[in-house]
């Protein structure tokens, strides 16, 4: 097991666990933990354990085999394609590994609760409450139904399509938690009004723009370049809402009066289908 970067720039860490003075600490159980450490010591999962901000421990379910030859899977009983991981290796890693006997142990499985932004708020409380998240990724057919008997308490899902291992979906997992951990962000805000947040009201984002003005032909809407901010507020709230009832009929309700609740944005306003990306040739 080893933390997966080089801590030298850890900032004084924002996000202490209570007790420990110490980052929280995500554990990933896996068989593929080179695949694992190369996403967590990039980008924003990486930034965030450099700066003090979560630590990552990776482990090889292997090196808890019980055979010389380090076996880990094996056929099923009763016959059948296909191998099952072993028990006695993944009880073992997560009893040696977990420090609390109360830490949540989620095992990713396509037979689990489906990921979402209200189960990344209760994995991110969950964890900035205790200091320790563990995820076991599975491999094979999935894993011998005791180990889940024994150690799993909660099985995340990350859609309803079957990947070949579950090194992905932990990794999906920690890295929408990770960067909701305060701090992560150089600017928070980003997330805070990003798709399904409650600053959406569960709807989508709005549409977005950057330099140059134009390109290939395609303009920025005008509202966008006023400097009016009240106005390109009201501009984008009615874009996300326009955008959630075109895109998620099945989000909208939530978000039905969010975007009449300020009057329309002068200059800018609902930006009509055709209208949307003005070409300005
Ligand atoms: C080939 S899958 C096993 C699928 C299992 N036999 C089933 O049908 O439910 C191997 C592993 O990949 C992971 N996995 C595959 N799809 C997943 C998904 N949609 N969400 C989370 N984990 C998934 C799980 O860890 C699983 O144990």
């Amino acid at each position: 097991m080893s933390s997966v970067t080089d801590n030298d720039d850890a900032a004084p860490a924002g996000n202490a666990s209570p007790g420990t003075g110490q980052p929280p600490v995500i554990r990933v159980l896996t068989l593929f933990p080179e695949m694992v450490r190369a996403v967590l010591a990039t980008s924003i999962p990486g930034r965030a354990e450099r700066q003090g901000q979560v630590r990552y421990e990776v482990t090889d379910i292997r090196d808890f085999a019980v055979d010389k030859h380090r076996t880990v899977d094996d056929t099923a009983y009763g016959g059948g394609a296909g191998m099952i991981m072993m028990a006695p290796p993944v009880v073992e890693a997560v009893e040696k590994v977990r420090e609390r006997e109360d830490a949540t142990v989620i095992l990713t499985t396509p037979q689990g609760e489906k990921f979402s932004e209200e189960l990344t708020l209760d994995l991110l409380a969950d964890l900035q409450a205790k200091g320790e998240l563990i995820l076991v990724c599975g491999r094979y057919k999935g894993i011998d139904e005791r180990a889940r008997e024994l150690v799993v308490t909660r099985e995340v899902s990350i859609g309803d399509y079957v990947l070949s291992g579950g090194e992905l979906p932990a990794l999906v997992v920690v890295d929408a938690i990770v960067r909701r951990l305060p701090g992560v962000l150089h600017d928070e805000d980003s997330a805070a009004n990003d798709s399904f947040t409650a600053d959406r009201e569960g709807g989508l984002d709005c549409a977005w723009y950057t330099k140059p003005p134009v390109y290939r032909g395609l303009g920025v809407p005008e509202v966008l370049m006023s400097g009016h901010h009240a106005n390109i507020e009201t501009w984008r709230r009615q874009q996300a809402v326009e955008r959630t009832q075109e895109r998620r009929p099945d989000l909208a309700p939530a978000i039905e009066n969010a975007g009449s609740r300020e009057g329309p944005a002068e200059g800018g306003g609902r930006v009509p289908r055709h209208d949307r990306n003005r070409r300005t040739r």
